[in-house]
């Protein structure tokens, strides 16, 4: 590969590439579930994918695939299968009920899903139609907060009117500060999304939610407030005990099987389906679960997560390009960028293999972006006469949804003319307006943001991170980089109760010193 990328790579020129092969858009863009994504504007051409194809057969990617999807411990340094997929797998197994034949333990775990997804339906219907609640406040971080908020953003066409939705997932007091300002107790439902129910910033953002809501109630006896907080507090956690101890009743489960950052599907869309309701919320399953299908039975070069993925590694390991931008030009897509950082770069920013050995390449890309048409009056500048090459992938829906037909006309005008300014640049004698072109870009395009097809791009983007994962060799599935910062943090907390700062490099005591002791 290094050879062929010696020989393509610093000459690569895609418009030639389109000269050369009428067959070039046909040969490199497919279908997939709900999602059509041209890859023809990428620096490879057919013996680049071939060897790719053959290094992923080479890390023995369908092996992994078939060991994800029959439940293995994947996730080796937690010992823990990834069953993501499992939580919207239709209840007789859909299009993969082949998967589940003769393996007890995934069919239980499956029915174990089907039951809490009725429970979380039913919740959320119950909670549709209470009139009383007004505003609905998810207590989250990282995977307990990233995915409810793009979704709900994501589907904002498709929110039932009459209740407001909030996120809180900063420890920053003023994002809560701000949200408890405009809601009143009685109207208010918060929701305690923790799949450990231990995180520090989601803790003390909960309790602090929990002081405020009993003083509005200071009138009433200590059993009533206790009541009300029963009424107006739901965890969603694997932590059921941790929930209970902090006083609340309903609190729908999940499995330490299910990723932070891959639980969208689980309790932890309990905001997507209040706000969506029941019926959009199996249709979001539903075309995940059509991804999966894909993913599981499609060729490997037909198959679009394992092709964007062959794309990823082709670009950090040969092309050494750094990053990704991703550039979606949706309104509802806004903080599609923030949840593929914690999806993309929690799960592949790795520096060891599976036996914990170094990984002798680059990981993970740094993923960054701004939705179109405003990222092209900041970075986009850089993106065409930049020194770095930085890949974008573009994401444009055909139907732009219920608002103002023109401004969806020329949303999309402008996704496609950035791709192909980005390829064609501009030569016209000027250095100062010289262009290069010839900068690749991905294309990914859906008929519109509807739950399915929105459920569909969200694990189109978790097979791909996974693809890369196992052609890097390392496990996609554990965080144990963010501990450090967890643990340093407790640790200044009882150095500064102590006062005690043996050990401790002198730029952080100055640090601490300064903001909070001086
Ligand atoms: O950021 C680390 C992390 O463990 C994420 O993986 C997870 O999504 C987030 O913290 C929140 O964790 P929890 O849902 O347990 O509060």
């Amino acid at each position: 590969m290094q050879a062929l990328r010696a020989a393509r790579g610093g000459a690569w020129d895609i418009r030639q590439a389109f000269a050369d092969d009428a067959q070039r858009f046909a040969r490199f863009s497919q279908q997939a579930p709900h999602v059509f994504a041209d890859l023809s504007k990428n620096a490879w051409d057919a013996e680049v994918e071939q060897q790719l194809l053959a290094l992923a057969q080479e890390r023995e990617l369908p092996a992994w695939r078939s060991a994800l999807f029959r439940g293995d411990h994947v996730n080796s340094t937690e010992h823990r299968a990834a069953m993501h997929w499992l939580l919207r797998m239709p209840a007789d197994g859909g299009a993969l009920s082949t998967s589940l034949k003769g393996n007890a333990v995934l069919q239980q775990d499956l029915q174990q899903v089907h039951e809490t997804l009725e429970a979380m339906l039913q919740l959320a219907q119950q909670i549709r139609a209470d009139a009383q609640i007004t505003d609905v406040v998810n207590i989250g971080i990282g995977g307990s907060h990233l995915g409810p908020e793009v979704a709900v953003h994501a589907l904002e066409d498709w929110v039932t009117a009459g209740k407001r939705y909030h996120f809180v997932s900063n420890v920053d007091g003023h994002e809560l500060g701000h949200v408890l300002a405009k809601v009143r107790a009685e109207n208010t439902l918060f929701i305690i999304a923790s799949k450990s129910f231990t995180t520090a910033e989601t803790m003390l953002n909960a309790h602090s939610a929990r002081q405020w809501f009993l003083d509005q109630q200071s009138g009433l006896s200590q059993e009533a407030q206790k009541q009300a907080l029963g009424r107006h507090f739901v965890a969603l956690t694997t932590n059921t005990q941790a929930a209970t101890a902090f006083g609340i009743h309903t609190t729908l489960p999940f499995w330490d099987w299910v990723g932070g950052r891959y639980s969208l599907w689980s309790a932890i869309g309990l905001p997507v389906a209040i706000a969506v309701g029941p019926e959009c919320f199996r249709q979001m399953l539903a075309g995940a679960h059509a991804m999966d299908a894909h993913f599981v039975q499609a060729p490997l070069e037909r198959n679009l997560p394992v092709r964007l993925a062959l794309l990823d590694v082709w670009y950090r390991n040969f092309l050494g390009y750094g990053s990704r931008c991703m550039a979606a030009y949706s309104h509802g897509l806004r903080r599609l960028p923030a949840y593929l950082q914690q999806l993309e770069m929690e799960s592949n920013g790795k520096a060891v293999d599976r036996e914990g050995q170094p990984v002798q390449v680059a990981t993970s890309a740094v993923v960054w972006g701004e939705p179109g048409t405003n990222g092209q009056h900041a970075f986009f500048q850089m993106l065409h006469q930049g020194q770095d090459v930085v890949p974008v992938e573009f994401i444009a829906l055909r139907d732009g949804g219920k608002y103002l037909g023109a401004h969806h006309r020329s949303l999309v005008v402008n996704a496609v003319a950035q791709a192909q300014a980005l390829l064609v640049g501009r030569d016209d004698g000027s250095p100062a307006q010289y262009c290069p072109g010839n900068r690749p870009s991905t294309f990914l395009l859906l008929e519109q943001l509807d739950p399915a097809s929105f459920g569909a791009l969200i694990a189109l983007y978790e097979h791909r991170v996974f693809c890369s994962g196992v052609i890097w060799g390392i496990n996609s599935f554990d965080q144990w980089g963010v501990e450090l910062g967890k643990l340093l943090a407790r640790d200044l907390e009882q150095r500064i109760s102590a006062k005690h700062w043996d050990g401790v490099d002198a730029s952080t005591v100055a640090l601490v010193s300064k903001l909070l002791l001086d």
